[in-house]
C-alpha cells in the first residue's frame, strides 16, 4: 500500500481547479469546525458518501446507453460511497449533531450533489481529481484526531459496536482504533481516484496524439 500521507502534485489546469475547489472548502471546514473532530466528521462523511454515487449512478446509465462494460469502476464507485456510509454511521455514535449542523447537512447535500453531478459531467478527470484531493484532506484531519486522542487532548473512548463489526475490530478496541482504519479507508479511496483521474487524462493524451498523428497523415498525402 502507497503511504498513508501521499500527496498528488497538479500537472494541468483541471488538476489546479480540484486542488484549488478542495483547499477552499478545507478552508470553510476549518473555519466552522476547528478542533471539534467528531462533529466535523459527522458533517462531512454526509457529503463524501455523495461523490461515489452520482459517479457509480452516471456511469450505470452511460454503460447502458453506449453498451459498454465498465471495466469494474462502478462497483468501485458504489463501494465507495457504501463505505463512507458506514464512517458517518459509525461517526454519529462519537458526536451527535447539533440542530445547525443537520441544518448545513441538507444546505450541503442539496448543493454539493447538484455541484458534483455537474462537474462530472463536464469533466469526468476534474471530478475523480476533486474526490482524490478530498481524501487526502480527509487523511490529514483523521491523523489530527488521532494525534490528539493520543496525546490525550481528546478522551478516548470504547469503539462503537457498529465499528467493530463492520471493520471487525477486536472487542477493547477504541475510538483510535476506529480513526485509524477509517484513515486507511480514505487514503484507498484517495488513491483509486487519482489513479481514475491519471487514467481519463492519458486517454485523452492518447486521442489528442492520434488526431495530430491522423492530421499529419493527412497533410503529407497532399503535399506529395
Ligand atoms: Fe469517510
Ligand atoms: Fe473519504
Amino acid at each position: 500500500m502507497s503511504d498513508i500521507n501521499n500527496h498528488f502534485k497538479p500537472r494541468n489546469f483541471s488538476d489546479k481547479v480540484a486542488l484549488s475547489f478542495t483547499k477552499f472548502l478545507r478552508f470553510l471546514a476549518d473555519t466552522f469546525f476547528k478542533k471539534r473532530y467528531g462533529h466535523r466528521a459527522v458533517v462531512l462523511e454526509t457529503v463524501a458518501a455523495v461523490p461515489g454515487m452520482v459517479g457509480g449512478m452516471i456511469l450505470h446509465l452511460k454503460s447502458l446507453r453506449k453498451i459498454q462494460d465498465d471495466k469494474g469502476w462502478i462497483k468501485t464507485l458504489l463501494d465507495e460511497a457504501e463505505n463512507e456510509r458506514m464512517h458517518l454511521m459509525t461517526f454519529v455514535h462519537i458526536a451527535k449533531p447539533t440542530s445547525l449542523e443537520r441544518f448545513i447537512i441538507m444546505i450541503a447535500q442539496f448543493i454539493f450533489i447538484l455541484a458534483y453531478s455537474i462537474i462530472y459531467l463536464i469533466s469526468q478527470r476534474t471530478a475523480h481529481r476533486i474526490v482524490g484531493y478530498f481524501e487526502e484532506e480527509a487523511v490529514f484531519s483523521y491523523t489530527e484526531y488521532l494525534n490528539e486522542l493520543e496525546a490525550g487532548t481528546i478522551p478516548d473512548q470504547a469503539a462503537p459496536e457498529i465499528a467493530i463489526n463492520y471493520w471487525n475490530l477486536p472487542l477493547h478496541a477504541t475510538l483510535k482504533d476506529v480513526v485509524r482504519v477509517i484513515r486507511d479507508d480514505e487514503a484507498g479511496h484517495r488513491d483509486v481516484n487519482h489513479k481514475f483521474a491519471d487514467l481519463i487524462n492519458l486517454k485523452k493524451i492518447q486521442k489528442t496524439s492520434k488526431k495530430k498523428q491522423v492530421k499529419k497523415e493527412d497533410k503529407e498525402k497532399i503535399l506529395n
